[in-house]
């Protein structure tokens, strides 16, 4: 087992109607908030509206409009610049991981006097960061209780994730209530995003039973309870489980110990996302059963095994060989099962820019260093195996 220094600040606070406790918790925190939101869904399901109640008595300056895939410009901007014009002293951003990440780019930006991209592609630590108390509306990314932001630069092609302490959120309100509203499309997403960031810790060295355990017992009930909630999106008890699962997806804590695997999968869909403006579990998705058969080998097959084995039911006693491989198919096949559309073409990407994504990403991301070693030649072939 690795060593490892670890530790998670953030207050959870779950379950339905744990709202009624915002005013108490941003009392900590003073009187200036810059509210962050999306497009608009916050609005359809009364949450913005109720928000609002609770906190009359504040000075509320809102940033709406925050995209899927965030981007640099204009939403961190504008945000850094709201903040540091009204003496911003607390983020309260409502929505999903899109929302969450670019005020964690905000409330940072808005302690340093630079460029803010000098922070996120990590040029220059940051020393301070507003507090960010959320309110999550999608299961998916669990942004809520980790230290990454991902932010999008349209005009060179690049989706950054970075991470630093100072950006786990001081507080995250989780009411799976919210999340009824999601529709079928990123509920989807959703699944695909938390069981691939269970994947990418379940694949790598040096783990544990307890370690494995864990992520495979993420996997069966993000399967089980994602159909749930699909099959009927008020299922109060399918969302609850589907949250706290999406919840301990990035945070560090299904792989304490392990040897770090270098999140191809993430590193991959970057790219494709930064390209073209793609959902983020849906092209995890597609590249993952085809990465999967990339690094099948003698050396990975166990660990093959045991996922297929554990997670999947496959009969034990069959040749390994023949659990692996339908473990990878039975990975293609749930995600397909959940109407994700399974190849790179059906979402609008065809072969033009393989080369050029390939290169972006064997450059950036440092796939050299992963479980199983990536470099440029083994990108382009993954990707092509996905059009
Ligand atoms: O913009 P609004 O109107 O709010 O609509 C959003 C958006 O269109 C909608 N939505 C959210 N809550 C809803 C709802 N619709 C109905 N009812 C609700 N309750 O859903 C759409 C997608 O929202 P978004 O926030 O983009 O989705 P998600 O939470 O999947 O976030 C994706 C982003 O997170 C990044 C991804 O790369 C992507 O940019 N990630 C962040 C990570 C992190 N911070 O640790 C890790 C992940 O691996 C991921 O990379
Ligand atoms: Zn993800």
């Amino acid at each position: 087992m690795q060593n490892f220094d670890y530790q998670t600040p953030t207050r959870l606070i779950f379950g339905k109607g744990v709202i009624r406790k915002l005013p108490d918790v941003m009392a900590a925190f003073g009187k200036k908030v810059l509210l962050t939101y999306g497009g608009g869904s916050i609005k359809k399901i009364g949450l913005y509206q109720k928000v609002l109640e609770l906190l009359a008595g504040y000075e509320i300056v809102e940033l709406p409009g925050i995209q899927p895939n965030p981007k640099y410009d204009p939403s961190v901007l504008e945000g850094v610049r709201l903040c540091k014009e009204h003496g911003i002293d607390v983020i309260l951003a409502v929505g999903g991981g899109s929302v969450l990440d670019c005020s964690k780019a905000i409330a940072a930006g808005a302690c340093y006097d630079g460029d803010p991209w000098d922070l996120i592609t990590c040029k220059v630590k940051a020393k301070a960061a507003l507090p960010i108390v959320d309110i999550l509306t999608l299961a998916a990314t669990g942004s809520e209780y980790d230290i990454y932001g991902v932010i999008s630069r349209t005009e060179t092609n690049d989706k950054i994730g970075y991470g630093d302490p100072l950006l786990f959120p001081v507080c995250s309100f989780l009411d799976p209530t919210y999340t009824f509203s999601v529709n079928r499309k990123q509920t989807a997403a959703g699944i695909a995003d938390a069981m691939n960031h269970t994947i990418e810790q379940y694949f790598t060295e040096d783990t544990t039973l307890l370690n494995d355990g864990f992520c495979e017992s993420m996997l069966r009930s993000l399967m089980v309870n994602g159909r749930k909630c699909l099959d009927n999106p008020e299922d109060y008890t399918a969302r609850a489980e589907m949250m706290l699962c999406c919840t301990y997806g990035c945070n560090g804590i299904l792989a304490l110990g392990n040897t770090y695997s270098g999140w191809p999968c993430h590193a991959i869909e970057h790219a494709l996302s930064a390209y073209y403006d793609i959902t983020h579990g849906w092209g995890l998705a597609i590249i993952t059963p085809r990465w999967m058969q990339h690094i099948l080998s003698e050396r990975t097959l166990d660990r093959f095994v045991k996922y297929g084995v554990n997670v999947f039911g496959i009969d034990a006693s069959l040749d390994k060989w023949e659990i692996a491989r339908k473990a990878i198919d039975e990975t293609y096949a749930f995600f397909e099962s959940i109407d994700i559309p399974m190849h790179l073409r059906e979402v609008g990407i065809d072969e033009s820019r393989i080369d050029e994504m390939a290169h972006h990403i064997a450059v950036n991301e440092g796939l050299e260093e992963a479980y199983v070693p990536l470099d440029e030649p083994a990108i382009k072939e993954i990707l092509v195996a996905s059009l």
